[in-house]
């Protein structure tokens, strides 16, 4: 396994909780309400995973090698990313202040919360598939093998200082994500669920 088929596969978790992200939202617009736990969850998964476990290996390791390599020509794209990840920063940081007054029945930090859980879901999506179609395959072509080798040693470093049990706990935080929706929306989050299964498979 290379350290761009990690990355991919880093994705496919984040894939998982962008999709019960969006059902919760699609359930928000229709006038559920989210519970505090599962709100908690998706900012705890965004520090915890996003930010520190993938971007690090993105920003640290591959886009700065990349953007080294190619000699300054693919420069604003890779600044273009980091700003990407600068604004989601930005969105979770939006979305953990409107939770209180969400919870205590605001209207206005309710349509604070719904819009900003809505630009970091869309940004984080097309941000994803970017990388995914655009420049892990540029990497796969740039580098060598050599290169991705010493890629892997600085992420072994990095996963073993923020510890083995990252991403295992990331995952379960999907998991209870997904639970926590089910519990409280019962069908009308398994017909969401579906649906979105549905459209997947065409
Ligand atoms: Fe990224
Ligand atoms: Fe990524």
């Amino acid at each position: 396994m290379s350290v761009i088929d990690i990355l991919v596969d880093e994705h496919r978790l984040v894939r998982k909780y962008l999709d019960t992200l969006g059902i919760a939202i699609d359930l928000m617009g229709t006038g559920g309400k989210l519970p505090k736990e599962f709100l908690e969850k998706t900012l705890d998964f965004s520090n915890t995973f996003l930010d520190t476990y993938h971007h690090y290996k993105e920003e640290y390791v591959i886009f700065l090698k990349l953007a080294e390599k190619k000699g300054g020509t693919i420069d604003p794209q890779i600044v273009s990313l980091r700003e990407q990840h600068e604004r989601g920063r930005t969105f979770v940081k939006a979305i953990a202040r409107s939770i209180d007054g969400y919870l205590e029945g605001s209207e206005v930090q309710r349509a604070k919360l719904f819009e900003n859980l809505g630009y970091f879901y869309q940004l984080q999506r097309a941000h994803l598939n970017r990388e995914n179609h655009v420049f892990f395959p540029m990497a796969r072509k740039t580098f060598t093998e050599a290169e991705m080798e010493g890629f892997m040693e600085e992420f072994k470093k990095e996963e073993a200082r923020l510890g083995p049990e990252t991403l295992a706990y990331s995952e379960k935080l999907v998991a209870q994500m997904d639970t926590q929706l089910a519990e409280v929306f019962g069908d009308q989050y398994q017909e969401k669920r579906v649906q979105l299964e549905k459209v997947r498979a065409h």
